[in-house]
């Protein structure tokens, strides 16, 4: 049988926990997974392409099932260009929904051979997010335990050190 391929795709800007979970339990049911970062999207990033990649490779270590790469356009000719058959999306909260439902409906539309696959973060994530992360990182807060270290340096780097959980 053919190697099984998925691309994880995302801004990652930074990564936290919970985009590795998602990996985590993508590896589990792929042979291989493509995290791919979005170069250039409508949002500004705080991290630039490389750091965000950078941070990806630290946090996942050295894992042979999992590559990480960038991309430009559409997410399902990358998809195309490196041979995967699928599409993994986090879910956290019932609020995802609706915005990935739309997503997953116009890639099956533009690509109909890939498909979404949506996995559920562990509880523990369901409140994390990149740009929660973010905003809580550039008013001093503290998010020790929802990032990888390399987020948290990286993020202590950019906004100074953070306060201290109680
Ligand atoms: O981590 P994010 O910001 O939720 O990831 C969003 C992402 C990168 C998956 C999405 O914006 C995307 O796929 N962008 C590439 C352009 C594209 O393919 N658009 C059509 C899908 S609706």
């Amino acid at each position: 049988m053919s190697e099984r391929i998925a691309v994880y795709p995302g801004s990652f800007d930074p990564v936290t926990l919970g985009h590795i979970d998602i990996l985590e339990r993508a590896t589990l049911i792929f042979d291989k997974v493509v995290v791919a970062v979005l170069k250039n999207s409508d949002k500004t990033p705080l991290f630039s392409t490389a750091e965000r990649v950078e941070l990806l490779r630290q946090s996942i270590g050295d894992n042979p099932r999992v590559d990480v790469a960038t991309f430009e356009g559409l997410t399902v000719e990358f998809a195309k260009r490196v041979g995967a058959t699928a599409l993994v999306r986090g879910l956290r909260v019932v609020s995802d929904f609706e915005s990935e439902f739309q997503m997953a409906l116009m890639n099956r539309r533009l690509a109909p051979a890939i498909h979404t696959v949506f996995l559920m973060t562990s509880f523990a994530n369901v409140f994390i997010s990149s740009s929660i992360i973010r905003e809580v990182c550039s008013i001093g807060g503290n998010i020790d335990g929802l990032v990888p270290s390399a987020s948290a340096a990286a993020l202590r780097q950019r906004f100074g050190s953070f306060s201290e959980v109680s």
